[in-house]
């Protein structure tokens, strides 16, 4: 049969994931698969029903395409595909409703003040500073900032508001940067970041040579695997499957905090899903045939 390979999309994070699409397109054709790949917009039902496919494989990053929109039209025509189904997808999209759902099952994430409205930021401040302040439903760090101070508030979440009608602010966790790869029901080896950056943002994560990955993360192997079960369970709780990654932190007491999570994860040849394979004895092509499986 046929793999429909979805990359592109109108989302902020186009560009990523043209690049891990291209990548995954490589893959599977040195695996001997028939792929086409499709670029979504208003005609892409059409196109799905017309082209004789038997599977698609999302690699689509932000709205439109992770977020269980372009899930629930697969299911309407009944074609098999990679990841998370709807409601994982939609939850794990959004950072505000991800944290409640965790914190409504006492998973530990960092505390957060919704912004709606600039009467909200009185009590944002409140957090204590510094604040990450996140677009809800961006990825890439698009649209995030690191705030010091009650008088660089305000102007960030305007500058976030651009992206996004909601706005999370959140406590800064000062500690280690950690990030999950979860593939099946497997969570991979744990990878550790560091950057010389305010945070790990956009220019961190895709062109700066300054940030350090670290897997196997150098972590007491027992931490590790706690950290597992911590990543396992998030996933989990709000309905993601298939393959994804789940970032969190470890503050200086040894108590982690979830961040969010990701279920289309990047997959250029620099992203962080592919290294944690890597370490895991999975090369590139094999993880991208493991993925690919997640849609049977
Ligand atoms: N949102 C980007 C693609 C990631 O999480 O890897
Ligand atoms: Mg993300």
């Amino acid at each position: 049969g046929k793999v429909a390979l979805l990359m592109g999309g109108q989302a902020a994070e186009r560009e990523i994931s043209l690049k891990s699409g291209r990548a995954v397109h490589e893959a599977l054709q040195r695996l001997g698969i028939d792929v086409e790949p499709l670029d979504p917009d208003a005609t892409i039902l059409e196109r799905l029903r017309a082209g004789g496919y038997d599977r698609a494989f999302i690699i689509l990053h932000g709205r439109g395409g992770e977020d269980g929109q372009i899930q629930g039209a697969l299911e309407t025509i009944g074609l098999p595909y990679t990841g998370s189904g709807v409601l994982g997808s939609a939850l794990g999209m959004d950072k505000y409703r991800c944290k409640l759902a965790w914190t409504g099952c006492g998973l530990p994430t960092a505390d957060f003040v919704l912004l709606r409205d600039e009467s909200d930021l009185a009590a944002a401040a409140e957090l204590g500073f510094p604040l990450m302040i996140k677009p809800v439903h961006e990825g890439s760090s698009i649209g995030m900032a690191r705030v010091e101070s009650v008088e660089g508030l305000e102007r960030a979440w305007r500058a976030a508001a651009e992206f996004d009608s909601l706005v999370l602010a959140e406590r800064w966790i000062r500690g280690t940067e950690l990030t999950c790869a979860i593939l099946g029901r497997e969570a991979l080896p744990m990878i550790r970041l560091e950057t010389p950056h305010a945070f790990y943002d956009y220019e961190a994560k895709y062109s700066a040579d300054s940030t350090r990955y670290h897997c196997p993360s150098g972590l007491d192997a027992e931490v590790e695997a706690r950290l597992h079960e911590l990543a396992l369970q998030a996933f989990d709780v709000v309905g993601a499957s298939g393959w994804g990654r789940v970032d969190l932190m470890l503050d200086e007491a040894g108590q982690p905090f979830l961040l969010e999570i990701n279920t289309v994860p990047g997959m250029t040849d620099h992203s962080l899903v592919p290294m944690a394979a890597r370490t895991a004895g999975i090369d590139f092509d094999d993880l991208v045939r493991r993925i690919l499986e997640t849609s049977l």
